[in-house]
């Protein structure tokens, strides 16, 4: 074998290296990261995490997919990680904020792409009484656990043994936009009202798939608990 000092080859074998290290300097290699990540059947989250961090956001490369609505915040698919998760960029308006909801048994890996978002973790309502053989919730007020400010470049993680969360733009000024990864991709999960605990379904739509904008049919379907 030839020794090639600086070529393709040891490029190739500076981005094993950096894969190795989880780290990626674009979001095209984060993307590639994970689809190899993704390959295994027992997937080491701590690895993701820590390329999910070791990604420095660059406007340039997702300004494509942010695309906002003026009245709620967006779902943008990104990348469909061949069934086995789905990346995705999250736009906020200004004070736009999601329901208190679940994971449907999914990682949830979020990163500050632009802004800085509040997190705030609730408990699980507490089921403590059955009512004809069904259980149902006590309608006490969900309890808080905390609350996390994210700055830009910032990550965060949940599912559902943590806990169920919501995630705000707390700016009167400012948008924010987010990255998340969830593993196994889901379509609905649960929402819930933070005085009574009371849970319902919610379908999870995306208001723009491979940064195309879909069709308004679909954009108007979504119910006003997908929010
Ligand atoms: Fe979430």
């Amino acid at each position: 074998m030839y020794n090639v000092p600086c070529g393709k080859s040891s490029c190739l074998i500076e981005n094993r290296e950096k894969l190795r290290r989880e780290e990626v300097s674009t979001l095209r290699e984060l993307i590639d990261a994970l689809h190899e990540i993704f390959q295994t059947d027992h997937v080491n989250i701590d690895h993701v995490q820590d390329l999910m961090t070791s990604y420095k956001s660059n406007p340039v490369e997702w300004k494509k997919f942010a695309k906002f609505d003026r009245y709620r915040y967006t779902r943008n698919l990104v990348d469909e990680g061949n069934g086995r998760f789905n990346l995705m960029v999250l736009c906020w308006g200004e004070g736009h904020g999601s329901a208190i909801h679940d994971h449907a048994n999914a990682h949830c890996v979020m990163k500050v792409l632009q802004g800085k978002l509040c997190e705030t973790r609730y408990a699980w309502p507490a089921k403590s009484e059955m009512e004809e053989g069904v259980m149902i919730e006590n309608g006490e007020e969900l309890k808080e656990l905390e609350r996390n400010m994210l700055d830009t470049n910032e990550i965060c993680y949940i599912n559902d043994s943590l806990g169920l969360h919501r995630v705000e733009n707390p700016s009167a000024m400012n948008p924010a936009v987010s990255l998340h990864l969830y593993s196994p991709p889901f379509s609905t999960c649960s929402v819930f009202n933070k005085q009574t605990g009371q849970k319902s379904m919610c379908k999870v739509t995306f208001w723009s798939k491979y940064g195309e904008r879909r069709n308004r049919e679909i954009q108007d379907a979504r119910s006003p608990e997908d929010n």
